[in-house]
């Protein structure tokens, strides 16, 4: 036994946790499957996104690809369509080249042991674990930010989380924790209980059913824990994007490049600037000049919006602009869109304002 784990009762928390966990779990689109593909889906919605916020996505997404084939052979800008709006989108372009792997390496089937399906694109240790207890029933860890916030308070652990090699002494920890009967219950039970009782901020240690088994409850530290350092800073970076209109009332969008943030889903023109109005013109019309080769009258600006990434802040100021010399520029990766057609286009969110605000007046 490691020590962090002596002298604490394992079967009885076991119990306790797994009996909670049937007794109170929320009915989740996800729990009604043990479909392998389809929990993959929801783990991999869920790594940085909310219970409420995934659910309308996992639907849906399951609704146009209900199969891990449908998914494999699906058309990537459908399938950045049906993502659009969840953000970290790299998720879902790597999910999709894990499932083709499948497809033609496994026959469809998804692999139940940790070393293969660890092989797979974006699948890292907690998607791996989450997919082999849920829908394989294998007594594997699976360890992201609520379940180290819960165990760091039940075991008293004062590392700081933030660091990577943290993570493996929570995952040694719980592959020793973890019940070999009901890991799926056992692992869905951590999950749940980070999400409704051991929640940052105020955990509701008088309705916890493992109080009794936590260490940090008895010294009164449950507030206190897990210990995360602060993170730097995030960078603002100051735009300019401008809607620009042909005489057919068409507006210009772009492709994002194939690597890199948000890539492949689509935009409108835009540039870094400083935040004066008199630089900002002058920095669109260079870029349009250089980067498009077309001349536009250039008018107010008329929205601005922020958008918020873990690691950046976006100020886009937005123009209004007018064709004036017009070009044959439908290509591949730039585009004249109608208010309808632009629909079918995956955007950034950021950008979706932008079309929420000027496309539907
Ligand atoms: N968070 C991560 N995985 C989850 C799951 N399967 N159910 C609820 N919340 C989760």
């Amino acid at each position: 036994m490691i020590e962090i784990l002596q002298e604490f009762n394992i079967k009885g928390f076991q119990n306790q946790l797994v009996h909670w966990f049937e007794e109170h779990k929320r009915d989740l689109p996800w729990r009604k499957t043990k479909d392998p593909y389809r929990i993959w889906v929801s783990e991999v919605m869920l790594q940085q996104t909310r219970v409420d916020t995934v659910i309308p996505y996992y639907n849906n997404f399951i609704q146009k690809f209900p199969t891990l084939e449908d998914l494999a052979f699906a058309e990537e800008q459908q399938v950045l369509k049906a993502w659009e709006g969840l953000g970290y989108y790299s998720r879902v372009r790597n999910l999709q080249a894990a499932v083709r792997e499948v497809a033609e390496e496994y026959g469809g089937v998804v692999p139940d042991t940790r070393e293969e399906i660890s092989q797979l694109k974006g699948v890292g240790p907690y998607t791996a674990g989450a997919v082999l207890s849920i829908a394989y029933n294998k007594p594997e860890h699976a360890v992201d930010g609520n379940v180290m916030r819960v165990i760091s308070r039940i075991l008293l652990i004062e590392d700081d989380i933030g660091k990577a090699k943290t993570r493996t002494i929570f995952e040694r920890a719980l592959s020793h924790m973890i019940s070999e009967k009901k890991p799926s219950e056992f692992n869905q039970g951590l999950m749940e209980l980070g999400a409704l009782v051991c929640t940052p901020k105020s955990p509701g240690c008088l309705l916890c059913p493992v109080r009794d088994y936590c260490r940090a409850y008895h010294a009164g530290k449950e507030k206190s824990l897990p210990i995360k350092e602060k993170k730097a800073k995030v960078k603002i970076k100051d735009m300019v994007a401008i809607v620009i209109r042909n005489e057919k009332e068409e507006v210009l969008i772009q492709r994002r490049p194939d690597t890199g943030l948000l890539a492949k889903l689509w935009q409108f023109p835009n540039v870094e600037a400083p935040k004066e109005t008199a630089m900002q013109q002058k920095c669109l019309r260079e870029f349009l000049t250089d980067d498009f080769d077309i001349i536009v009258e250039i008018g107010e600006a008329v929205q601005k919006v922020e958008h918020v990434f873990s690691h950046l802040v976006w100020h886009i100021t937005v123009y209004e602009g007018t064709l004036l010399q017009n070009q044959k520029m439908n290509g591949d990766n730039t585009r004249w869109v109608d208010a309808n057609s632009i629909e079918s286009y995956p955007f950034p969110v950021s950008h979706q304002k932008i079309i929420e605000k000027q496309m539907r007046r």
